[in-house]
């Protein structure tokens, strides 16, 4: 088994969030996402919504640059993404040199409405193989990056990823090999999908929130093949916002309502957040907005997750600030919670913004009968190497690798899927193409409501999730520690019947 100092490293355990205070839910509107009718419509290539409606411009969404649309049709975003080598300036004066979509970090933000179809013409330019993978996208498992089903896109080849956006929210994508290096390097980005009748806000922004480790030259820092990088997954030196040195800095009016996307791209860290200064509300979790914000002293967030937060300046504040409370030993080797501003808001003019009107979500129901299964998540050391099983099983992609299929589901049955882990290490555990709500902790009801497809299981801990396996198809399953997943701790679900359409 790994031992406690090799999965103990720096700034690692974190306080599970809690609270409730629910506060109202808001009117109008129809259901955005969620029904268990809602299973996607799409197989990669149907076209956009069209319709009748009139065409409304999508709200502007401030943070990260936006892809030229190539296609005419308002439904339809059309768009070229180019993987390669370049360069960053994560440090303000030094360059870095990273991996980069379009040569921006984070990648440029895909930016739809929900029911749009997106066809991005992907061209690696890299030395090696990649795939795309879009995180939290219902869509066709023939288009979900999964190496699983992918064949790699080779150096100098081109794949086009088309799929209609079944779900609104705040999405992310990233690359799906060799990720232990091409995400730290730097291959990932936003998408954020608006919903139809989106809320009105003073501003919409996109934070995407990462960590990164530099040398003193500020260039990626040497990946280890063991100890404590591969038991506790990679941690940076450095926190970035939007692919800079932290803290974001903006400015925000008072009287302001703005709606803050949230998307933590870390490898392994994870933390609680905290905003001083302005009064705020979860309005969305993974899968989209939920039937009624809630209020929370601290959030926590685990690599993979988004939230997305309603900020209101407080009236007598004059800087906002979104810190993360990060675990660290001191030199006593006490835990000890050390904050960190990642975004600093400084409160300057003055606007009137009207109530936004949420519309009206509902959750598929959680308290249905539905048989119960488990995953265990556990790692240790075999013929000297640390591996990482579901179920005692380890999985891994590539040539000569079997594929394990671990459950087979009925698309719209409820299940419910308790997922432990039996060491200490955290396992930010995703499920493609599927969402989830979680129910228990330790066998306790929990209040985190919403949406999700990435659980955060904390060391030794079991949760319990309930999916409804909404999207037909076969899907990957693993920790979102590239180290965990890429030494063993994946494996597939098949959801219906299996299809024989795989491109290998
Ligand atoms: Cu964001 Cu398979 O992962
Ligand atoms: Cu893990």
């Amino acid at each position: 088994m790994l031992t406690r100092g090799a999965i103990f490293g720096l700034g690692l355990l974190v306080l599970a969030a809690c609270g409730d205070d629910a506060a109202s839910p808001g009117d109008g509107g129809k259901a955005a996402t969620g029904s268990t009718s809602a299973s996607t419509s799409s197989s990669g290539g149907a076209g956009g919504a069209g319709g009748m409606e009139p065409f409304v411009p999508l709200p502007e969404v401030e943070g990260l640059s936006v892809l030229e649309d190539l296609s005419p049709d308002p439904h339809v975003l059309e768009v070229s993404l180019f993987a390669r080598a370049s360069t960053a300036e994560i440090v303000t004066g030094s360059t870095t040199d990273v991996l980069t979509y379009n040569d921006l970090l984070p990648g440029p933000m895909l930016h739809a409405r929900v029911g749009d179809r997106i066809v991005v013409h992907f061209t690696n330019q890299l030395a090696e193989p990649t795939t795309i993978h879009w995180h939290g996208l219902r869509i066709s498992d023939q288009m979900d990056g999964s190496p699983l089903i992918q064949n790699p896109v080779q150096p100098g080849e081109s794949f086009t990823y088309d799929f209609v956006v079944p779900d609104a929210g705040t999405f992310w994508y990233h690359t799906h090999l060799h990720q232990i290096e091409q995400f730290e390097r730097g291959l990932y980005g936003a998408i954020v999908v608006h919903e139809k009748d989106a809320p009105a806000f003073s501003r919409e922004r996109i934070f995407v929130g990462d960590d990164v480790r530099l040398t003193a030259a500020n260039q990626i820092a040497p990946f280890q093949t063991s100890g404590p990088d591969i038991g506790m997954g990679r941690v940076g030196n450095r926190l970035l916002m939007n692919g800079k040195e932290h803290p974001a800095k903006i400015t925000i009016p008072r009287g302001a309502i703005e709606r803050w996307r949230f998307v933590l791209a870390t490898n392994s860290l994870a933390f609680d957040a905290r905003v001083t200064g302005a009064d705020v509300r979860v309005i969305a979790t993974d899968g989209g907005l939920l039937p009624a914000p809630f209020v929370l002293d601290r959030i926590n967030v685990a690599p993979g997750q988004r939230y997305d937060l309603e900020v209101r300046p407080r009236a007598d504040a004059d800087e906002i600030t979104l810190e993360a409370l990060i675990l660290q030993l001191d030199e006593n080797d006490q835990v000890v919670e050390v904050p960190f501003p990642l975004i600093q808001a400084t409160v300057e003019g003055e606007v009137t913004t009207p109530e936004p009107i949420y519309p009206a979500i509902t959750l598929p129901a959680t308290d249905v009968e539905a048989p119960l299964i488990d995953w265990r998540l556990a790692g240790g050391v075999v013929d000297g190497e640390v591996q990482f099983t579901i179920n005692g099983v380890p999985a891994f992609v590539g040539e000569g690798h079997e594929h394990v299929l671990l459950n087979t589901f009925q698309p719209n049955v409820p299940v419910k899927v308790r997922i432990k882990s039996d060491v200490s290490p955290r396992h930010p555990f995703h499920i493609h193409g599927q969402f989830f709500q979680i129910l228990e902790r330790a066998g306790q009801p929990v209040n985190e409501p919403g949406l999700r497809d990435t659980v955060h299981v904390q060391g030794a801990e079991s949760v319990t999730v309930l999916s409804y396996f909404e999207n037909p198809g076969r899907w990957m399953v693993h920790c979102h520690i590239s180290e965990h997943s890429e030494n063993g701790m994946m494996a597939d679900i098949q959801v219906g019947e299996p299809t024989a359409n795989h491109q290998h």
